[in-house]
């Protein structure tokens, strides 16, 4: 994947703010913390495309970015960290799940895991979620880099089961390595060379 442009489009937190639907769109969603900024700054090879964070919640839009003009990855804001205030958190799930069900440009749904944990019931319900909705899911799983070898293997294959059946393989993904990327890339290739 060659990168001729990537530009920060617009934020939004209700369609009616969301862009023009005039291109496929890949959105990036998983837990606070577990890395969606980092994997999209590294998708693009920019260093602050997307403002990462130590501290969790940093994402609290839908955000926009236009890749070469012919599709956007949307970075969503993380669920389930208990530091975001309450008013704040309450409005996620709404913004995000409106965007999820009602966004016909949407071509599939990255879901960031750590590598190091295994996925919650309510990451199962998502997927399960996503599935009903006709969503394809692509489980990528962060911060491979801290883990040895072994452990991930290990912690993959017991993912790949707790997720179930789903149309793509999850992918081991380092930010710090880059490990991964391209094997993100040719999924999100494939899925928005789909007629829209
Ligand atoms: P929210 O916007 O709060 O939902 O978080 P996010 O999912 O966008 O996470 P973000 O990309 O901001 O990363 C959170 C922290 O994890 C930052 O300190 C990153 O530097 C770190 N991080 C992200 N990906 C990796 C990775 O692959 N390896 C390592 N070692 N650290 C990572
Ligand atoms: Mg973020």
């Amino acid at each position: 994947m060659i990168i001729h442009s990537a530009k920060f489009v617009t934020s939004a937190t209700k369609p009616s703010q969301y862009p023009p639907a005039e291109l496929p769109e890949i959105a990036f969603a998983g837990r606070s913390n577990v890395g969606k900024s980092s994997l999209i700054n590294t998708l693009v090879n920019r260093k602050r495309l997307v403002r990462t964070s130590r501290t969790p919640g940093r994402t609290q839009l839908i955000n926009f970015f236009s890749i070469n003009d012919r599709f956007m990855l949307v970075d969503l804001p993380g669920y389930g960290y208990a530091k975001v205030p309450d008013r704040v958190r309450k409005k996620w799930r709404p913004m995000i799940e409106a965007y999820l069900t009602r966004r016909e440009v949407l071509k599939g749904v990255v879901l960031l895991l750590d590598t190091r944990r295994v996925p919650d019931e309510r990451e199962r319900l998502f997927v399960a979620w996503l599935g009903r909705h006709g969503q394809p899911v692509i489980p990528v799983l962060t911060k491979s880099d801290k883990l040895s070898k072994s452990s991930q293997n290990r912690q993959y294959r017991q993912i790949m089961d707790t997720l179930g059946v789903n149309p793509f393989a999850p992918i081991l993904f380092s930010a710090k390595t880059r490990r991964g990327r391209k094997a993100v890339w040719e999924v999100i290739e494939n899925l928005t060379r789909q007629q829209l």
